[in-house]
């Protein structure tokens, strides 16, 4: 299988980027200290999918979140990353086909999507370049 390699280098604290990684959409964003105050200040235990910013991100980067752009309701690419500024109600992504929203660390919080947007494998090679896949 095939693995997409991204220069992050240039994605500002509080940006999102949309890139693609085996045909689907892959969205990295670079969190702010508020945003990853915010994901962490949520009892996992509250969550539909019980998951903290720390297991979604790697140790030393955790305001690397990476993830598909893909809602995990019915498939539609949620808004929040390059088109589309409407981050929703709890400031991750918003999805406007049923109205799902994530939180800053990309966990489902409201509407129907069952499960937090899906963390592909990757790994950093360097402090600017992510290997997905
Ligand atoms: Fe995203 Fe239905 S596909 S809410």
């Amino acid at each position: 299988l095939s693995t997409t390699e991204l220069d992050v280098s240039a994605i500002e604290p509080g940006q999102a980027i949309k890139a693609s990684f085996r045909k689907q959409p892959l969205f990295v964003r670079n969190l702010t200290p508020a945003e990853i105050a915010a994901a962490d200040a949520v009892p996992v235990s509250s969550l539909r999918d019980p998951q903290s910013l720390a297991d979604r991100t790697k140790e030393g980067k955790q305001n690397w979140l990476i993830t598909l752009g893909v809602c995990t309701h019915l498939g539609c690419v949620p808004l929040g990353a390059g088109e589309g500024e409407n981050r929703g109600p709890f400031g991750g992504y918003f999805c406007p086909c049923h109205g799902s929203a994530y939180d800053t660390a990309g966990r489902i919080r409201q509407g129907p999507a069952p499960t937090n947007l899906a963390v592909p494998e990757y790994e950093f090679t360097s402090d600017t370049v992510v290997v997905v896949g």
